[in-house]
């Protein structure tokens, strides 16, 4: 029976090319959203990947929304933890609300994510936690304390994640993608992003499906001693 995959905010940017990824590898695919209806029900219509609305930040709203999942499409057997946001400020400017906004979605985000489905990937003795972390969790990045914490952050979770999980098959590994051509990266201003771009010896940024490959290799079973890991995919433009 083909596994049963979730990934957050999997309807836009990244986590629509990597639900498309999984989808196409065979898996079948739940993918949330937190807010945008109609991008969602596009999404689904355009390829048949069902959506669901939960808040990440929210622990009472994911467990009952992975309930439903599982009880819709299946066990989950394989969790991608991509939904994220950036507030970004110089210190000087950050507010607390801020730094609560990210840190509530994008590290709190994935223990309210990951927790409820534990679990299960025990007892059944199989499990993929693949969390998309950031080059600005490795190297800091300037109006971005509060994202930066959260993407150092990550990697903390799944380096623990996976002492917990090798004996019962759960590997847990992050992706640090570099800059993507994503609306989140759009939103930086024109100016400061070609600046990042001429840091980048790729010279260009990547593209979402970039990412989305390295979750379906981390998601099949040719990974298994991949554990605690961390693949940056940033086009050189950072080696931590
Ligand atoms: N390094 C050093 N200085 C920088 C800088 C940088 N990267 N970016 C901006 N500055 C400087 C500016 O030159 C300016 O200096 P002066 O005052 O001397 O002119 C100052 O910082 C900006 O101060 P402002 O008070 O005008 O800043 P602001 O309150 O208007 O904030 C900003 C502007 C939010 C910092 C905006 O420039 C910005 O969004 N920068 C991009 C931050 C960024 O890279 N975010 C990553 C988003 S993509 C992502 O997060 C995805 C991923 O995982 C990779």
């Amino acid at each position: 029976m083909a596994r049963t995959a979730l990934v957050t905010g999997g309807s836009r940017g990244i986590g629509a090319a990597i639900s498309k990824a999984l989808k196409a590898e065979g898996y079948n695919v739940a993918a949330t959203y937190a807010g945008n209806d109609e991008a969602a029900a596009n999404f689904t219509a355009e390829t048949g990947i069902a959506t669901y609305k939960w808040n990440v930040a929210d622990y009472d709203e994911s467990k009952a929304g992975i309930e439903k999942v599982e009880a819709e499409v299946g066990p989950i057997d394989i969790v991608v933890a991509n939904a994220g946001i950036t507030k970004d400020a110089p210190f000087h400017k950050m507010t607390p609300e801020q730094w609560h906004q990210v840190i509530d979605t994008n590290l709190t985000g994935v223990f309210n994510t990951v927790h409820p489905v534990w679990p299960g990937m025990r007892e059944r003795k199989f499990g993929r936690v693949i969390v998309i972390s950031s080059i600005n969790g490795q190297k800091g990045q300037f109006a971005q304390v509060n994202y930066a914490a959260t993407k150092a952050g990550d990697l903390g979770i799944v380096k623990s994640l996976a002492q917990e999980g090798a004996r019962a098959g759960i590997t847990a590994n992050a992706i640090c993608p570099g800059y993507i051509a994503t609306e989140m990266v759009m939103a930086v201003p024109e100016k400061v992003r070609d600046s990042i771009v001429a840091q980048i010896p790729a010279g260009r940024l990547g593209e979402p499906e970039e990412i989305a490959r390295c979750v379906a290799f981390l998601a099949s079973d040719d990974s298994q001693f991949i554990n605690g890991s961390t693949i940056s995919a940033n086009g050189a433009q950072f080696f931590s």
